[in-house]
């Protein structure tokens, strides 16, 4: 075993990250700097790929910015930045060309004069149609378009199997300032830890929903990000605001297969058991509600009835439209046995989106020089307290090109970089008790699903913090003593993540968005709504 690990890297700018926030960086970035563009699976695996429903944008002139910026703030619950949405509002049609410019190949649709225009679907919390897709696949042809750009770019390094450990600041350096001058990387190939040398790191590391048992994203959703950046020092924001997505199809083997908002968006009910539609008890946009409460409504009825799924049913319209609008879901639940053309499919709400995340301004900067937070893991202010349908690869977009301005203005500040330290691995040795780990992850993935779930108490989030605290000092012990690997430093991350969550929820004494207590049901009307600011120099605070 060798002690140290002297292999190092350097480059202008270095993003952890490859899904559409930290490749559209990269490539908005590689004609005037070189560019390392870090993966821990192969480029594709994050949420990106998987994204179903579309973009939100202002693409038609029925419709307006301010109707985009009033149904986001209103998703959003009286905690959206007004400046984060107005500036993503405006800046979404230009970064729409910039995909199209590329090639993303959307989805059209012929108009009775023969002429061809892009296809938009409607989402919940949206009042117009404003929501540019690829039938129900936009990930994959958005993931595909950037990566094949990426690949073929000479300024863009690219490594795959590649895991962030954490960032190497000036703090930790003992130095005066606490910029930012590069990161910890995991070989998973070789296990060897690779020092990154730059001094720009952003973080593209997608959301933290893998906190949670049951969730609709990829197994890497681990909060890295956002542990690292908190572990460095940065602050974090409205961690209480995870996102429950509706409708994940209902089968043991489906792995929380999603079912885009965009078949609620074409006509799809929600029904009970009995075959009664429900939403409209609950609000009066119905099956079109934003997010926090269709998931709520659904979680209310399902324990009033005692079953494990409700049912979501489009069969009404005809099978051609379904298999053209749908094919992708289509063809997945017919694998599992059911046929959308003809009946209603079992669903259920699982975890979806963070909404919270690393406190940025509007370039992605955090309080820590050099660092940036950009996409799912950046808490920018466009979401709030509940963040609305298609407003978040739009997010991934546009804060990659502010941030990318941003950078290149700094780049001609030359700091030279201090000497840094390979990383140390004199003092520890090989795993003997994987089983640690794997316990660890699935008890904190349940006890969040339980304790810290769609609704909360205090009692429940009590004995959640309880148990976090458990965690954190077992898995503190067990990363001091043994070599990393991935799976210890995603467990690790998962960790300060829950107890990031949970501490948010604590402080939070009111319901509000995807916030819901049995003990503070009202949303607090005594001042302004407050955001929860985390910082990890302090215990804690919160802020208008
Ligand atoms: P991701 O796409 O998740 O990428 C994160 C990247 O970081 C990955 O490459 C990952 O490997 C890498 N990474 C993570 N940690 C590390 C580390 N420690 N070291 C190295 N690399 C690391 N939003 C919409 O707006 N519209 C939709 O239609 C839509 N549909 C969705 C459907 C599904 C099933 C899911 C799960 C989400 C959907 N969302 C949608 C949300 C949206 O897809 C995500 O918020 C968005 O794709 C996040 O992009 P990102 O670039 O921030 O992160
Ligand atoms: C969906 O297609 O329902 C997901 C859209 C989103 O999360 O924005």
């Amino acid at each position: 075993m060798t002690a140290h690990s002297s292999i190092d890297q350097q480059f202008d700018v270095l993003i952890i990250g490859s899904g559409a926030a930290g490749l559209s960086l990269a490539l908005r970035l590689a004609d005037y700097a070189s560019v390392a563009v870090i993966s821990k699976n192969t480029l594709q695996e994050g949420s990106t790929y998987y994204a179903q429903g579309g973009i939100s944008a202002v693409l038609k002139p029925t419709d307006s910015f301010d109707s985009h910026i009033k149904d986001t703030l209103n998703a959003g619950v009286g905690l959206c930045d007004p400046e984060a949405v107005k500036f993503t509002v405006e800046h979404a049609p230009e970064n729409i060309q910039w995909l199209i410019d590329l090639g993303v190949p959307f989805t059209t649709d012929q108009h009775r004069d023969g002429k061809r225009d892009f296809h938009l679907t409607r989402e919940g919390g949206h009042s117009h149609r404003r929501v540019i897709h690829a039938a129900d696949a936009t990930g994959q042809a958005l993931s595909g378009t950037l990566v094949n750009h990426a690949r073929h770019h000479h300024n863009i390094t690219l490594f795959e199997n590649h895991i962030a450990i954490d960032v190497i600041t000036g703090k930790k350096l003992k130095q005066k300032d606490n910029r930012v001058y590069g990161a910890y990387i995991l070989n998973r190939d070789s296990e060897a830890v690779v020092t990154f040398k730059s001094r720009f790191v952003v973080l593209a590391t997608g959301g933290a929903n893998k906190v949670y048992l049951y969730t609709s994203n990829p197994d890497g959703s681990t909060g890295d990000g956002i542990a690292i950046a908190w572990r460095a020092g940065a602050e974090v924001a409205n961690m209480e605001f995870m996102q429950f997505h509706p409708t994940c199809l209902y089968h043991p083997e489906a792995k929380s297969f999603l079912i885009t908002e965009a078949v609620r968006g074409e006509g799809g009910k929600l029904l009970l058991p009995n075959g009664e539609q429900f939403m409209h008890r609950f609000d009066s946009r119905g099956e079109l509600a934003p997010r926090d409460i269709v998931a709520r409504a659904i979680d209310h009825e399902m324990k009033r009835l005692g079953t494990e799924f409700i049912h979501l049913d489009i069969s009404h319209k005809p099978a051609a439209f379904i298999k053209s609008h749908f094919p992708t879901i289509h063809k997945r639940c017919l694998e599992f046995g059911y046929d959308m053309t003809k009946e209603p499919i079992p669903v259920v709400p699982a975890a979806h989106y963070t909404c919270g995340g690393v406190k940025t301004d509007l370039n992605g900067s955090t309080n820590i020089k050099g660092l940036y937070a950009i996409g799912e893991t950046a808490c920018t202010g466009l979401h709030g307290a509940n963040r609305m349908a298609s407003n978040s690869l739009l997010e991934c977009l546009v804060f990659a090109e502010s941030a990318c301005n941003d950078i290149l203005q700094q780049l001609k500040d030359k700091t030279t970089l201090p000497a840094i330290p390979y990383w140390d691995e004199s003092q520890v040795t090989d795993s003997d008790e994987e089983v640690v780990v794997t316990h660890n992850w699935h008890e904190l993935r349940q006890f969040m699903w339980d304790y810290v779930g769609i609704v909360r108490t205090d009692k429940r989030l009590a004995r959640a913090k309880r148990r976090v605290n458990l965690l954190l000092n077992e898995i503190d012990e067990y990363y001091g003593n043994f070599k990393v690997t991935n799976d210890l430093i995603e467990l690790r991350n998962l960790a300060v993540v829950a107890d990031l969550i949970i501490q948010s929820a604590i402080a939070r004494k009111e319901s509000r968005g995807l916030h819901y207590s049995l003990d503070y049901p009202e949303a607090s009307t005594r001042d302004e709504a407050k955001n929860t600011v985390l910082n990890p120099n302090k215990i804690h605070n919160s802020e208008t």
